[in-house]
């Protein structure tokens, strides 16, 4: 169904995001038929574009980044119709505000959602100008993309600054795995399927993984990158709430407040680490050069062009100190440049005693596919039908859910981008799950900035470093590709 009439206004929108993902999102939301035809997207960067340049520039990144099927000269048309386009810096108070106010002119009315995709450190700035200028009405939203902050007092200075202006109910953080329909199955999952919901717990659950693997190195982001890393990039936003996601209790209902107020209970009851812990509970690592989709690539340092103690993998062993978790480690990992893109959720389940069957003792595994080939897999044990004994063979029982459901799964920004105009806030993140997850990941980052812990190397295209393993095989456990 359509939204409400809308502007959206984006900050910074000649990025990269903006072109990858917000466009082709709104576009595809187009042919979903979920945009009204009043609405307007403007955007706003500090590049001297003229209107027709930018819907150009518009023009090109639909062609890139959406399918070629879906691509109908008549509703691109009518997509470019809605863009717009005003030079403005966004955190200068001098800017060309009164463009900006002229193009939401008749909007007064319409629902107002200000996205922000600048570097965050400018969000509180860009919120003051939109306050002085008189351009946030009672229907106004706004947008934070991640990363909110470099650290705790960072992210609690955007917070502060941003909630000056918008009070937490406007302020709509977005964390895109949330907007996955894969990381909102996990709802589904535990919550109505009473053969899962009654072994989710530490009495049959052995240990979590949750990966979040790429391909692609740095690309043009290195910048932007080099001053992040691997925890910060990918581990303190997507893979926490994922990690909460998969650990909550039962929520009270599907209220946004209900659902937030169970997650940020588990990131809350994540077992502190202290500095000293830090070298055995987690890994950092920078691929080298190596061989990724079929072709040689240079290693992170060459890419860069300099040195860096930056993490391009990042693997860290969590405990949860509630009932439920009691002593089950959930292992978190992402990377850049590794074997294969997948994120997913692997749940080893303990082994069962069973003191029946001559052979056979391999423990379960669920594995929730995020992405690619989003899906649910779990192996079983069978009686082997090639021998006469009660010997057991491992089988699968897996679901796809694409061909299962013959949808077409969209890009997390489709939903997330509209929601915000809904003003519908269940799907990001609140200001206490930010702080909460930055609180426990700070002992990390502050371990590895004072160097105790190696930056290990790992070969581009491999599976990461040796010491990650390690970490997990000191458990007795091992990852996914190993089990
Ligand atoms: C972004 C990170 O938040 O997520 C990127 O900044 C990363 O570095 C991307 O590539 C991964 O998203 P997805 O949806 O492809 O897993």
């Amino acid at each position: 169904n359509a939204v409400e009439p809308f502007d959206y206004v984006i900050f910074g929108a000649t990025g990269d995001l903006t072109m990858r993902k917000l466009l082709p999102a709104f576009y595809y939301r187009m042919l979903a038929g979920q945009v009204p035809d009043s609405a307007r997207i403007i955007g706003t960067a500090r590049s001297p574009l003229s209107r027709t340049e930018y819907q150009g520039r518009a023009r090109e990144a639909l062609d890139k980044f959406v399918a070629k099927a879906d691509l109908d000269e008549a509703r691109v048309e009518a997509f470019l119709n809605m863009l717009y386009y005003v030079s403005l810096n966004g955190a200068d108070p001098e800017g060309k505000w009164a463009d900006l106010k002229a193009s939401l002119a008749g909007g007064e009315g319409k629902a107002r959602v200000f996205y922000f995709s600048t570097a965050p450190n400018l969000y509180r700035a860009v919120a003051e100008n939109l306050h002085a200028q008189e351009l946030i009405t009672p229907k106004t939203r706004v947008v934070l993309e991640k990363p909110i902050g470099i650290d705790q007092e960072s992210a609690r200075e955007i917070n502060d600054g941003v909630g000056r202006y918008f009070q937490e109910g406007q302020i709509f953080r977005i964390d895109h795995y949330l907007g996955k329909e894969t990381v909102q199955d996990i709802i589904a999952l535990r919550f109505a399927n009473p053969v899962l919901n009654a072994v989710w717990s530490a009495e049959y659950i052995d240990y979590v993984q949750i990966t979040a693997a790429e391909t692609v190195g740095v690309e043009g982001r290195a910048g932007y990158y080099d001053g992040s890393g691997a925890l910060r990039d990918m581990i303190q936003n997507h893979l926490l709430q994922v990690l909460s996601v998969v650990a909550m209790e039962k929520p009270a209902s599907l209220d946004a407040d209900a659902v937030r107020d169970a997650k940020v209970k588990v990131l809350q009851a994540l077992k502190p680490l202290t500095a000293e812990m830090v070298k055995d509970h987690a890994v950092r690592a920078q691929y080298v050069a190596g061989e990724s989709g079929g072709k040689e690539v240079p290693g992170y340092l060459t890419e860069l062009g300099h040195e860096s103690g930056t993490e391009t993998f990042a693997a860290v062993r969590a405990e949860i100190a509630t009932p439920r978790w009691a002593g089950v480690p959930f292992y978190i990992r992402s990377a850049k440049r590794l074997t294969r893109k997948v994120s997913e959720v692997v749940i080893a389940f303990k082994k069962t005693d069973h003191g029946l069957f001559p052979e056979g003792d391999r423990p379960q595994v669920l594995v929730i596919r995020i992405q690619p080939d989003e899906g649910v897999s779990l192996s079983i044990e069978a009686k082997d039908p090639s021998r006469d004994d009660m010997a057991l063979r491992e089988a699968t029982l897996d679901v796809s859910f694409g061909p299962t459901f013959k949808v077409r799964y969209p890009d997390a920004y489709e939903r997330l981008l509209l929601d915000a105009v809904r003003g519908y806030p269940v799907l990001f993140i609140r200001r206490d799950e930010v702080e909460a997850a930055w609180s426990w990941v700070e002992p990390v980052l502050e371990s590895w900035k004072a160097n105790k812990a190696p930056v290990e190397t790992y070969k581009a295209g491999s599976w990461g470093p040796e010491a990650a393993k390690a970490l997990l095989a000191r458990d007795g456990h091992a990852w996914h590709e190993d089990m």
